[in-house]
């Protein structure tokens, strides 16, 4: 293998495609941002690199919750607008991504109808220096049309987007291609 160093960059492959969603401080109107700087931090934690300056944080602040989606492959134009788009500039920025919500039953904070895969949380921390947003995860609300009949999360119905930061490109999964936890064991046995 010919390695080749490129310095230290925010990379690692492929990143999540996150939507953020939640109220706007002083009325029930939506705001949503993107994000890609995140993932699970602990049992019942996510944190989110969310930048002091975004306006989707003022409403997420106020009312100490938001919702986490995933970016889905068939609505990869309508989160990458919510994500060049600025809700401080644009004041129907929600409106105009065509995307619907509904009150989360479990935070302050609205469900994107478009979305699938969403995680609700409310407000842990945040921090204006590294610009950490700490959730705790107080529910996960999935829709049927992605569950297979064992009642998990099925990929054949549900499309997630993962996002690749060096060609700034969204892409889609492949196929399964191993069990977790069990294809390692090959490995010990042939070691005993
Ligand atoms: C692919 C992509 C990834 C992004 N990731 C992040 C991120 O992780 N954190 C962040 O603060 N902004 C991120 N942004 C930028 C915000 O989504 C963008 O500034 C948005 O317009 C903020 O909207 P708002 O100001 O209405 O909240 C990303 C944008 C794109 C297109």
């Amino acid at each position: 293998m010919a390695r080749k160093n490129i310095g230290a960059k925010p990379y690692i492959m492929p990143m999540p495609v996150l939507m953020l969603s939640a109220y706007e401080v002083e009325s029930e109107k939506p705001c949503a941002m993107l994000a890609v700087w995140g993932g699970i931090s602990n049992e019942k934690e996510l944190t989110i690199t969310v930048a002091s300056e975004r306006h989707t944080l003022n409403g997420i602040l106020a009312r100490q919750a938001f919702v986490v989606s995933m970016g889905t492959v068939e609505t990869a134009t309508e989160c990458d607008y919510l994500g060049i788009t600025k809700g401080d500039k644009v004041a129907d920025k929600f409106e105009k991504s065509g995307f619907h919500t509904t009150k989360s039953e479990f935070v302050d904070a609205p469900l994107i109808d478009e979305l699938p895969f969403a995680v609700e949380c409310r407000v842990k921390s945040y921090d204006p220096e590294t610009w950490r947003l700490v959730g705790e995860i107080v529910n996960v609300s999935l829709d049927e049309s992605i569950l297979g009949e064992n009642g998990k999360v099925s990929f054949d119905k549900f499309h997630p987007l993962a996002f690749d930061w060096m060609n700034k490109i969204y892409l889609s999964l492949g196929e399964k291609v191993g069990n977790a936890y069990k294809d390692g064991l090959a490995l010990r046995k042939l070691h005993i």
